[in-house]
């Protein structure tokens, strides 16, 4: 369980609970509570400035024993030069989170002097993402030496309207991204097509939203080819999932999210090699990022019309499953050749955004870890960004900017559309290497011409091989801040 935040107005040298958190920038100044807290330490916070102990560097940490009658810990962590405050200041609180929760204490408090709405909306999601991990898996230690877990955040600021908002906002956007990495975290065999299917439907029912969910059969009956194809190879029922909020004015277009579902992606008959290919239970992150999204929206009720789908299955190889040279007829009618069977996440999209016509999108927003060459292109840091339109990659890239989600722009030329040409159908789905990732969203541009659509390829940033400090090893929460933060700038 995430912690829960609340706020804390007094004085942040009378905070007297287990860890208190000191968020500091390079150039770090001690003021209001902070000379009371200090002097109750006998000046060790000021001294280890002065000798540059602490430098507020970003992610530095740094760690004092409390004072007598006040916290047991105090730690200052660095904001490092700060250029955007509210994406310093979510992540300095997932790390003082973390720190919390290493340390085993069940609560926090932070201060980073007096902050306004958006600043405690960000320290609000920092906490609760830093406080996020997935346990269910592993058998609880005897009770003597279990880590407690933390429970409860305090953020030491004024506890105004304003910022009592913010921190209902904030835990709205938080649980988003709590349920997008649980289920990014989840193993293939658990977190299968129809469980995402049932968490939909679960949101659905919690926030009273429509849900509709088409299975092999009804795809059948749609003409879905194309992710038919994908699916073919195992016993698993496929689903596609489709989720509409309508908190907008009736007849407003709906803003639509849609994800890349991959339970487990192996390749299917061009298999992949055995190495890491378990981090391919992550392959259904841009779905996560849909429902994470959906979660928040129905929490914050945003005045807004939202449509949500996705295309979910697994890539097997079987008896059953497609092979290299076949060709299959997506849901808009486009032929297809398979060049190879791994390159199946546009298969899936292809037949999602067809269907997402039938909405009368305003935008269409999709994200997919779909290319292992967009890690080549941007590594770990940058989500790619493809579209046509200029005004829609400012918006995305702005978006993720605000969520603490990094994003760069992408070709999506016609120049590349000659390396998916086909000899015997419309289009093949794999280009090979050169320019692998733009000739993936070219692939989906195909699929897309009825309304305005915008292409995110999460394939390096949905998922952390190596612990970073504010975000341990595993899956980010990337789209879902991107995702929320996308519908809210959208609403009029
Ligand atoms: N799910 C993978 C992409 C991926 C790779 C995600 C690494 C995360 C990390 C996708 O389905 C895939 O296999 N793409 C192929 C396409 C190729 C066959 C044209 C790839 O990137 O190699
Ligand atoms: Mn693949
Ligand atoms: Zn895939």
């Amino acid at each position: 369980m995430p912690a829960s935040v609340t706020l804390g107005a007094g004085n942040v040298a009378e905070f007297s609970g287990s860890l208190l958190a000191i968020a500091l920038s390079d150039e770090p100044k001690l003021s209001g509570g902070l000379i009371d807290l200090d002097r109750s330490l006998g000046g060790s916070i000021q001294r280890s400035i002065e000798l540059r102990d602490f430098r507020g560097s970003r992610d530095e940490v740094f760690a004092l024993t409390g004072p007598s009658g006040g916290a047991r810990r105090v730690i200052l962590i660095g904001l490092g030069k700060i250029v955007d405050k509210p994406g310093a200041l979510r992540r300095a609180a997932a790390l003082a989170a973390r720190q919390a929760m290493k340390l085993g204490f069940t609560d926090v408090g932070f201060h980073a002097g007096e902050i306004d709405a958006q600043e405690v909306e960000a320290a609000t999601v920092g906490l609760i993402v830093g406080s996020w991990e997935y346990k269910d898996l592993k058998t609880p230690p005897p009770e003597a030496e279990r880590r407690a877990s933390l429970e409860k955040a305090t953020i030491i600021t004024s506890n105004t309207n304003a910022s009592r908002a913010a921190v209902t906002s904030g835990e709205a956007i938080g649980a988003g991204h709590s349920l997008a990495r649980t289920l990014a975290m989840m193993p293939g065999n658990l977190c299968t097509p129809e469980f995402l299917a049932n968490t939909a439907t679960d949101i659905a029912r919690r926030h009273g939203m429509k849900i509709t969910v088409l299975g092999r059969k009804e795809m059948e009956a749609e003409g879905m080819g194309a992710l038919l194809c994908v699916a073919q190879g195992t016993p698993q029922d496929p689903k596609l999932i489709a989720l509409e909020y309508n908190g907008g004015k009736t007849g407003d277009k709906p803003v639509t999210l849609v994800g890349k579902g991959l339970c487990f992606d192996s390749g299917g008959i061009s298999i992949k090699p055995a190495l890491s290919m378990e981090d391919m239970k992550f392959d259904m992150c841009g779905a996560a990022g849909v429902l994470g999204a959906f979660e928040a929206i129905g929490r914050m009720k945003l005045p807004i019309n939202v449509v949500g789908l996705i295309g979910s299955t697994t890539n097997m190889p079987s008896g059953t499953a497609m092979n290299p040279g076949d060709v299959v007829k997506s849901h808009l009618g486009k032929y297809i050749e398979i060049i190879n069977t791994d390159a199946e996440g546009r298969l899936v999209l292809a037949d999602v955004l067809s269907y997402a016509r039938r909405f009368n999108p305003a935008v269409v927003v999709d994200a997919a870890t779909l290319t292992g060459a967009i890690v080549i292109a941007l590594g770990h840091t940058a989500t790619g960004v493809f579209s046509a339109e200029e005004s829609l990659v400012t918006e995305v890239i702005a978006a993720g900017k605000r969520a603490g989600e990094p994003s760069w722009s992408m070709p999506l030329w016609d120049d590349y559309k000659d390396l998916i040409k086909s000899d015997i159908a419309d289009i093949k789905n794999s280009g090979g290497r050169p320019a692998g990732s733009v000739t993936a969203a070219m692939f989906l541009k195909e699929f897309t011409d009825s309304y305005p659509w915008i292409h995110l390829d999460i394939a390096g940033t949905a998922y952390s091989e190596s612990d970073l400090g504010a975000m341990p090893k595993g899956p980010t929460g990337t789209p879902t801040g991107t995702f929320i933060e996308f519908v809210r700038g959208r609403i009029t």
